[in-house]
């Protein structure tokens, strides 16, 4: 069976490298990686793929950044072309990231079945890009592989045929299973014993600069108590050059490998972020998360986990 996987972001890799493993040990499947280019710098990419183990692409799309719809389009129009001549017999798509829906757009156009991974999260909160992509991507994909009963639940409200629907687990959490003893013997790097650990990259939390102000006066209070160790998207980062905000009580760092991000989670006091996927990582891990946003995709972090909300 011919299997096409389309990856663009940083958290896309971490979720289909368990995925990629699995199936490249067996024989009747034959795998063609398409990387969309929507993450094109070295930290959001290319180190992903070395530490996770992941094969070269055999198409890079090198659709590189834009507005959405704009970035939306571009993958869809050069991504069709891909589908055409490898014919594939199903395309995995993974999580709620802009390459995530267009190649599910492209897809279901094509009549080739669509299997997604990380299916059934809702934040129920459509102002998010990420929840317009998982709703869409959800509605056309063939196989739905959900990491949690919550996401089973949501699909079949929508009206999802409980035959189509796969729960799966957390793949994310495989790969960091994977790798957390390496992560382990990640040196110190001068690092306090206790600190505060931070992402930020949400539109809603770094576009606007009175609130992203805000934010950051809280951590710089944080700063007080903690060492606050802050690795920034690069968004964000030009956020805070072009709103001219004081960061010095701040350690703010390039964005960081897998790895070493890992090992950084693990030694946290506190971890507060944005990210989807951090606050799965965290309750994993049993490090204390407090998001930054006024709800969560991700419930069971809440009700089982370490993580609270503080939008
Ligand atoms: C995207 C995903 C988000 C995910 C995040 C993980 C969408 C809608 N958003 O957000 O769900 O949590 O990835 O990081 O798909 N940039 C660089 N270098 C890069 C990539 C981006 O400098 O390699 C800068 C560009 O200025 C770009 C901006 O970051 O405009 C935003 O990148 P984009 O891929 O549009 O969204 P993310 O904020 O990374």
């Amino acid at each position: 069976m011919k299997i096409l996987h389309v990856l663009g972001t940083r958290p896309n890799f971490m979720k289909a490298a368990p995925v990629l493993r699995a199936l490249s040990s067996r024989a009747d499947a034959q795998q063609i990686l398409v990387h969309t280019g929507q993450h094109y710098d070295r930290n959001l990419s290319d180190i992903f793929f070395e530490q996770l183990g992941i094969p070269q692409p055999n198409f890079n799309l090198e659709v590189g950044s834009g507005s959405h719809a704009a970035q939306t389009a571009e993958i869809m129009r050069r991504f069709e072309p891909v589908v055409l001549e490898q014919k594939p017999e199903v395309v995995v798509v993974y999580g709620d990231v802009n390459s995530t829906v267009a190649a599910a757009l492209v897809c279901s156009k094509l009549l080739v079945p669509v299997a997604h991974v990380e299916a059934g999260l809702r934040s129920f909160d459509r102002t998010m890009p990420e929840e317009i992509n998982r709703l869409v991507t959800d509605r056309l994909s063939d196989f739905l592989f959900t990491p949690s009963v919550d996401g089973d639940e949501n699909l079949a409200n929508e009206g999802v045929a409980k035959k189509n629907i796969y729960c799966v687990g957390n793949v994310m959490i495989d790969t960091l299973v994977n790798l957390l003893p390496i992560a382990e013997r990640c040196p110190k790097n001068g690092l306090p014993e206790r600190y505060a650990l931070v992402t930020l990259h949400r539109p809603s939390n770094v576009d606007d600069s009175e609130t992203l102000k805000r934010i950051l006066r809280s951590l710089a209070d944080v700063g007080e108590q903690l060492a606050v160790v802050f690795p920034a998207h690069p968004r964000t980062r030009r956020r805070i050059l072009d709103f001219g905000i004081e960061v010095q009580k701040l350690h703010l760092l390039d964005p960081v490998p897998y790895i070493e991000f890992l090992a950084l989670q693990r030694g946290a006091t506190v971890v507060i972020t944005d990210s989807g996927g951090i606050q799965e990582e965290t309750t994993y891990l049993g490090v204390p998360c407090l998001t930054v946003r006024n709800n969560t995709e991700r419930p069971i972090t809440t009700t089982l986990g370490t993580n609270i909300l503080v939008g």
